[in-house]
This record gives C-alpha cells, sequence and structure tokens, in this order.
C-alpha cells in the first residue's frame, strides 16, 4: 500500500470530530482537495462506523478513522454523585429528571479494531491513550498506518514506543477533548508551537502539529518549527459538510462569544470550549469521569437543544477565524504550506 501521508498534496490533516461534526462528506470533501479527511468513530455503534467507512470509499481511498482507547474505570462514585447533585438545580430549570451517573464503557473499543483488521483502511489514529503493540502490530499487518496522539514530552516518547508512522502533539490551544493518556491526569499546559519545538528531543517520527491552526500562517509557523502537518479541527466545525449543530456553528461565528475554557463539566474529560452559562455554572464542580459526566450532562444538553448557554460548545482558541465555506477551501488555503 502506499504510504497514505507520504502521498498528500497539502500536509493538512482534517482532525477527526467525534459527537457529530465529522461527516463522511467532510472527509471525502478535504481528501479529495489533497488533504486528509478523517473519520471519528468515537461514540459510535461498530456498524455505524463501517456504514461511514463505505460511504467515505465511495468518494475518496485516501482517509483515516479515529478511535477512542478506553481505561479502566478510574472514576470516584461519591465524586460523581456530588456531580450529578451540582447539576441538579440546572436540570429543575430545564425540566428534565434528577441527573445520575451514566454507565462506564469501552466505546466498543475491541470490536471496533477487529472491524478495522478485517476491513483494512489506510490509516487509524488513537486518542485518549495508546493501544497495545499487539493492536499495533495486527494493524500494520494489513497496511494500516498508524497515528498516535500525545500532549507532552512524556506522552511524546511512550507513543514513540510503539513506532508509530506520525504522532499528533496536540497543543493546550486545541478544542474538543484534549488527548491526555489518562483522565485523571491533569491536562498539560505546553502550546502546540512548544510542543513542535521540542518533539525532536522525544522522537524521530513526524510530527502533527494540531491545537490553534486557524489559518496558514499559523501551520507556515509550525511547520518551520518541526512539523511535517497540521492537524485542524475547530476551523472546520462551520464548514458546509460539518454535521456540527446549527446552534454550535452559529455561536462560533456570531461574534458573541469571547473566550474559550478547558472544562471536564460536559464530559468528566478536559476539553476546550466557549464559555458559556453552563461552563460558568459547572465547571467549579467539575470531576474525572469519563464517560459517565458525558451521559449524566446529556440530558441536560438535549433540553438545552437550540439554546447555546446550555450547550459544550466545542472550540479551540483560533475559533474567530471560523466562516462557514466549503471544507475545500480551507484546504485551498493550506496548499502553499
Ligand atoms: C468538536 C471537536 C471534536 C473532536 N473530536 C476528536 C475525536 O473524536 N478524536 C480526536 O482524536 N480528536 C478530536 N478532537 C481534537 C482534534 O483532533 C484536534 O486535536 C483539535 O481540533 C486541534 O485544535 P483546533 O480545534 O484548535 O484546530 C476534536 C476537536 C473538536 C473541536
Amino acid at each position: 500500500m502506499t504510504s497514505t501521508l507520504g502521498a498528500l498534496t497539502v500536509p493538512l490533516i482534517q482532525a477527526p470530530m467525534a459527537g457529530g461534526p465529522s461527516t463522511a462528506a467532510l472527509a471525502v470533501a478535504v481528501s479529495q482537495a489533497g488533504g486528509l479527511g478523517m473519520l471519528a468513530a468515537g461514540y459510535k455503534t461498530v456498524e455505524a462506523m463501517a456504514a461511514e467507512i463505505d460511504d467515505v470509499r465511495a468518494g475518496t481511498l485516501i482517509f483515516g478513522v479515529n478511535v477512542f482507547v478506553p481505561e479502566a474505570d478510574p472514576s470516584d462514585p461519591g465524586a460523581l454523585a456530588a456531580y450529578a447533585a451540582a447539576l441538579a438545580p440546572m436540570a429543575a430549570e430545564l425540566g428534565v429528571a434528577a441527573p445520575e451517573p451514566g454507565p462506564f464503557n469501552d466505546d466498543h473499543y475491541a470490536a471496533k479494531l477487529d472491524y478495522l483488521v478485517a476491513n483494512p483502511v489506510p490509516l487509524v489514529s488513537f486518542t485518549f491513550g495508546l493501544p497495545t503493540a499487539d493492536d499495533v502490530a495486527r494493524l500494520r499487518s494489513v497496511g494500516t498506518e498508524i497515528v498516535l496522539n500525545a500532549t507532552d514530552p512524556e506522552e511524546i516518547s511512550a507513543a514513540d514506543a510503539l513506532n508509530p508512522d506520525a504522532i499528533v502533539v496536540q497543543g493546550i490551544e486545541a478544542g474538543g477533548h484534549r488527548a491526555t493518556h489518562g483522565q485523571a491526569k491533569e491536562p498539560a499546559e505546553n502550546t502546540t508551537h512548544e510542543l513542535v519545538s521540542s518533539a525532536r528531543e522525544y522522537t524521530d517520527k513526524p510530527v502533527i502539529a494540531a491545537g490553534g491552526v486557524s489559518s496558514a500562517a499559523v501551520a507556515r509557523n509550525l511547520m518551520d518549527a518541526g512539523a511535517s502537518f497540521v492537524q485542524v479541527g475547530t476551523l472546520f466545525l462551520t464548514v458546509d459538510e460539518a454535521g456540527t449543530k446549527e446552534a454550535h456553528m452559529d455561536a462560533l461565528v456570531s461574534g458573541q462569544y469571547r473566550d474559550t475554557v478547558v472544562t471536564r463539566a460536559f464530559s468528566g474529560r478536559a476539553a476546550r470550549a466557549l464559555s458559556n452559562r453552563f461552563t460558568e455554572r459547572m465547571t467549579a464542580n467539575q470531576v474525572a469521569g469519563y464517560p459517565q459526566v458525558h451521559y449524566m450532562t446529556a440530558p441536560l444538553r438535549a433540553a438545552s437543544a437550540d439554546n447555546p448557554e446550555g450547550l459544550n460548545l466545542w472550540a479551540g482558541t483560533g475559533f474567530a477565524a471560523c466562516r462557514q465555506r466549503p471544507a475545500a477551501e480551507i484546504v485551498a488555503e493550506f496548499r502553499s504550506l
């Protein structure tokens, strides 16, 4: 199989964005324009992941699939109960039942890997932790390229030890969930530029810079510092092909939001979102407890429907550059890199 990363005509990877924004149409549009389109398998069943892969294959043979690496449940039942109690007034205001910790699950990880080994795709990336060497070997044996995420020097070294094709270094500017290996760990505060600049001390693998890449100029700066590719999420949240909720898209382009915050308030895992009423009320009570907190807040988020003040408005620090346009326009802007 020809190298997928090596064959890109634009060194731009569209970040996998679980929870709705990533669609097959988005991945196809990015890959057809010369970047790498990614599917997000997170929160999906194996069947839903497989159906999306089939949809992408109808439009391009160049794509990747991202999976969440599960961990043993490290959460503290007392802390989860306390968070449920702290959420209760907001639930009452929204007219939804008193919150309860949701179930712990592993996001169908083993079944997803089995499917990807039996039905090989060009590239698989992992976030929230590292796969086993055995899982890496199984995917490699069917010709799949491997990309691992890291958020600090220690994680870069651990990723490097698995001999991946490339390592995403995700800085603090990044939108959505931090890729931190282990939810109990406090998220690292390294900027994307700091991580890229020091990465060579920890790995000789190609580095993919993620976090705050809001223009080709920012990307150029990171590539000058040693990155081989950039991975862009937030900028793609408002493109025509994205499946982002309308209220989320509107919030990003409205000019009404000024700040972002890293918070565990929505899911129990640190993630960067626009600062809104929900984050202001709940971040002080936040607990580590992914995915139980994700399920605990789901009815509140659903009841908030079109009200952005009650939604998880994932966004990186560069969100002011978001505009509604076709995805290919972004890829074209990065073509000069
Ligand atoms: C809405 C949203 C969902 C995300 N979901 C995933 C995901 O499923 N898997 C993953 O590896 N990264 C995910 N990320 C993180 C991106 O891969 C990437 O690190 C980040 O978007 C880069 O920063 P930027 O948003 O400033 O471009 C997500 C980011 C956003 C904004």
